[in-house]
C-alpha cells in the first residue's frame, strides 16, 4: 500500500545523490512488549546493518520469525520505538516526504472486500496523493499488466487469492514509487503470475526503481535478486551476490542423451563421488572432476558413442546455502 495519505509528491531529495545506498540501517534493534503489563519484551532485532543500493533488486531472506516484516516496518515508518539508525533516501523513514516515494505490498494484505479491482486503486493512487486525472491514466495498464484487467469491474470479496495479491502490486505501483517494498510478493499466485511478477520487477529495475523482496520462495529469489541478505533470529548471518552465496561446488553435471547404465565402468578411475540419475531419455550424470580430468570423461563418453547435451560447474543453490546456515546456527 502507499505509505503515505498526504497531498503534493516529492521526487528528488537533497540527501538523495548518485552512489548514496537508497535505504540503510545501523546497529537496528527493536524489542517488542510482551503481556498486558509489557514487562520483559522480544528482541525481534538484534543490531542489524545492512545498505541496499539505488537500482538493485535486494532480497531479505530467513525463516519465520526472523524479523523481516519488522525490519520493513521499521523502514517504512510504521513500527516506531527501536534503536540504531534507519535511512531511506538519506533520511529518517518517517518523514512524509521519504514515503511518498515508496510503494508497498505488505505480507497477507487484506483490500478493501466491498470495493472493485478499478476502486481499490483509485483509493490507494489518491492516498499516494497523486493527481487524480494520472492515477485514473494508470489503473488499466497496470491491471492489464497483472492480467486482471478483466476484473478490474467485479468486487475485491469476489477475486481470488492470486487475483487479490496481482491487485496488491499493481496498487503499490500506482504512484510510480522509486523503492518497493514487496513482502512475499508471490504468495498464493500461480507459476503464470509468478512469471508475470518476475517480469515487472525486472523491468521495474531496468527503468531504475529499487525493489526490496522478502520471500521464502528461495528458487524465486535466486532468479531475480542482485543481492541477499540472510537472517535468523533478528541478526544477519550472512550477506553477499547471488554468486557469492552461491558457490560452485567442484562438482560438474553432465545431461546425456537416452538412458546410460554403463557410466560407472566407462568411467572408472575417473572423477569421485559418481551420482547417475537415469530418466527414460536421458541421464543426469553428477561427479567431482578437476579440469583436465573433465576432458577425460568427455573424451570417454564420446568414444563410447555417448550424446553430450549439457556440461554445467554445479553450484550450491540458494536453499541449500540457506538450509545450512540457517541449520549450522541452531545445533
Ligand atoms: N507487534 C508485535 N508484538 C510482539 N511481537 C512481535 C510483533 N511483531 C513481530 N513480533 C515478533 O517479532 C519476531 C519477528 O517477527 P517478524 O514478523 O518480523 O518475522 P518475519 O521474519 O517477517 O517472519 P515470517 O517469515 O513468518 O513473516 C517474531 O518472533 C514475532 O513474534
Ligand atoms: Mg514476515
Amino acid at each position: 500500500m502507499t505509505a503515505t495519505n498526504q497531498t503534493a509528491v516529492a521526487r528528488a531529495t537533497p540527501a538523495d545523490k548518485a552512489g548514496e545506498p537508497i535505504l540503510s540501517v545501523q546497529d537496528l534493534s527493536k524489542v517488542f512488549r510482551q503481556g498486558v503489563l509489557g514487562r520483559g519484551g522480544f528482541p525481534a532485532l538484534k543490531g542489524v546493518d545492512l545498505s541496499v543500493g539505488r537500482g538493485t533488486v535486494f532480497g531479505l531472506l530467513g525463516p519465520n520469525g526472523a524479523g523481516k516484516t519488522t525490519l520493513v516496518k521499521i523502514l517504512l515508518g510504521l513500527v516506531r520505538g527501536y534503536g540504531g539508525t534507519a535511512r531511506v533516501f538519506g533520511r529518517p523513514p518517517k518523514q512524509a516526504n521519504v514515503r511518498r516515494r515508496i510503494g508497498y505490498l505488505p505480507e497477507a494484505h487484506r483490500m478493501p472486500v466491498y470495493l472493485t479491482g478499478r476502486q481499490v486503486m483509485l483509493l490507494f493512487g489518491m492516498l499516494s496523493g497523486t493527481p487524480r486525472a494520472l492515477v485514473e491514466k494508470r489503473i488499466d495498464p497496470l491491471l492489464e499488466r497483472m492480467n486482471i484487467l478483466d476484473a478490474a469491474d467485479r468486487k475485491v470479496r469476489e477475486y481470488s487469492k492470486g487475483m487479490q495479491q496481482r491487485l496488491g502490486l499493481a496498487q503499490a505501483l500506482i504512484h510510480q514509487p522509486d523503492l518497493l517494498f514487496l513482502d512475499e510478493p508471490t504468495d498464493g499466485v500461480d507459476p503464470v503470475g509468478r512469471m508475470v511478477i518476475r517480469t515487472v520487477v525486472q523491468e521495474l529495475r531496468a527503468a531504475g526503481t529499487t525493489i526490496f523482496i522478502n520471500s521464502h520462495l528461495l528458487m524465486e529469489v535466486e532468479m531475480i535478486c542482485d543481492s541477499v541478505v540472510i537472517m535468523d533470529k533478528g541478526r544477519i548471518l550472512r550477506e553477499g551476490t547471488i554468486a557469492e552465496l552461491t558457490p560452485r561446488t567442484g562438482r560438474v553435471l553432465f545431461d546425456l542423451v537416452g538412458e546410460q547404465e554403463e557410466l560407472p565402468t566407462l568411467l572408472s578411475g575417473l572423477g569421485a563421488n559418481l551420482h547417475v540419475h537415469t530418466l527414460s531419455d536421458s541421464t543426469a550424470l553428477e561427479l567431482s572432476v578437476e579440469g583436465a580430468e573433465q576432458d577425460l570423461v568427455i573424451d570417454r563418453l564420446r568414444s563410447a558413442g555417448i550424446g553430450i547435451r549439457a556440461v554445467t560447474p554445479r553450484r550450491t543453490s540458494l536453499e541449500e546455502a540457506f538450509v545450512d546456515l540457517v541449520e549450522g546456527t541452531q545445533q
